[in-house]
């Protein structure tokens, strides 16, 4: 077995050999100013293990990342009824791109765009009140990541609603078409909060662990599930950029505008990275090319 420690330290050292980090987030306000010179990276192991190199201790906002866990608690809520709200196919658009959902008539292509996880958060938030649902979020995190120190961002939530014209936008547009069961400004406060949740590296790793499906790790869903959230993450989890993320890395992985990445080694690890430079298709770019370094000195794909 190759020394993983060392092998993170490599890697997140070769981070800063070239100046190229990207693009942050500009369309959130407080996530602008966001250095994006900064790096971490973090592997917890199928034998209980916990490796971290670079800035693995800075809480970061993992926005899109937590569609995953929404879409796990979704699916436990409305089991296969939800796949008549929003299907299972890649996009190849981007995450908030609203053309195709009136193509589609107001159904989102999959879980993981902007439209995609507004159904999976309205059918979370069901008809209890959004505090209610958002407790069961976070509850959910935590228990996956073993830990209680991890938060939503208010502040970052209200400067996503303050600017969230293109979400309101794919809010009302599938209300029109009879695809939200509460009123948009309701779902979409939901769905802002969940996206502010923060979380380090090390964190971020702990709660991937529910879906390395492994003995001795967090046990949140069946196995089934698990690799069908697995088979949706290597498919859709990084929009546009999914078969480009897969023929790189070769791994499920779920991206956030925050520049974090969360990547499962089935059976092996979950692995969380974060850069918050964004690459063309918004994702980390930084992140990726760690991930892709990764994965070949560890021999870690699903193929
Ligand atoms: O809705 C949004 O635009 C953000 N809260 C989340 C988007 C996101 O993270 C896309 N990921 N790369």
């Amino acid at each position: 077995m190759p020394d993983l420690d060392q092998i993170l330290n490599r890697i997140s050292s070769q981070m800063h050999d070239s100046d190229d980090w990207g693009e942050v987030a500009g369309y959130i306000p407080e996530l602008a100013d966001i250095d994006p010179a900064q790096f971490g990276i973090a592997v917890a192991t199928a034998e209980g293990d916990l490796h971290a190199a670079g800035d693995a201790e800075i809480p970061f906002s993992v926005q899109s990342i937590t569609k995953v866990f929404t879409l796990a608690i979704a699916l436990g809520r409305a089991g296969d009824q939800l796949w008549q709200r929003v299907g299972r196919e890649p996009s190849g658009r981007a995450f908030n791109s609203i053309v195709q959902l009136e193509q589609e008539q107001g159904r989102p292509r999959n879980p993981f765009i902007n439209a995609g996880a507004i159904v999976t958060t309205d059918e979370v938030l069901g008809n209890r009140p959004p505090r209610e649902a958002l407790a069961e979020i976070v509850q959910f995190v935590r228990s996956a990541a073993g830990s209680d120190d991890i938060h939503i961002n208010d502040a970052v939530a209200a400067s996503e609603t303050a600017f969230g014209n293109r979400n309101f936008a794919l809010a009302h547009f599938l209300a029109s078409c009879g695809n939200l069961k509460n009123p948009p400004a309701l779902t979409l406060g939901t769905y802002f909060h969940h996206c502010a949740l923060e979380m380090t590296v090390r964190e971020l790793a702990m709660a991937g662990r529910f879906l390395v499906d492994a003995p001795g790790l967090p046990r949140l869903v069946s196995p089934t599930r698990i690799r069908r959230l697995n088979a949706l993450m290597l498919t859709c989890g990084h929009y546009d950029g999914s078969g480009d993320f897969a023929y790189r890395v070769g791994l499920p992985g779920k991206s956030g505008v925050g520049g974090g990445i969360l990547a499962i080694v089935p059976g092996r690890a979950s692995i969380a990275v974060w850069s918050p430079g964004l690459n063309r298709y918004g994702n980390s770019q930084k992140g990726t090319e760690a991930l892709a370094r990764l994965a070949r000195a560890m021999d870690w794909s699903v193929f």
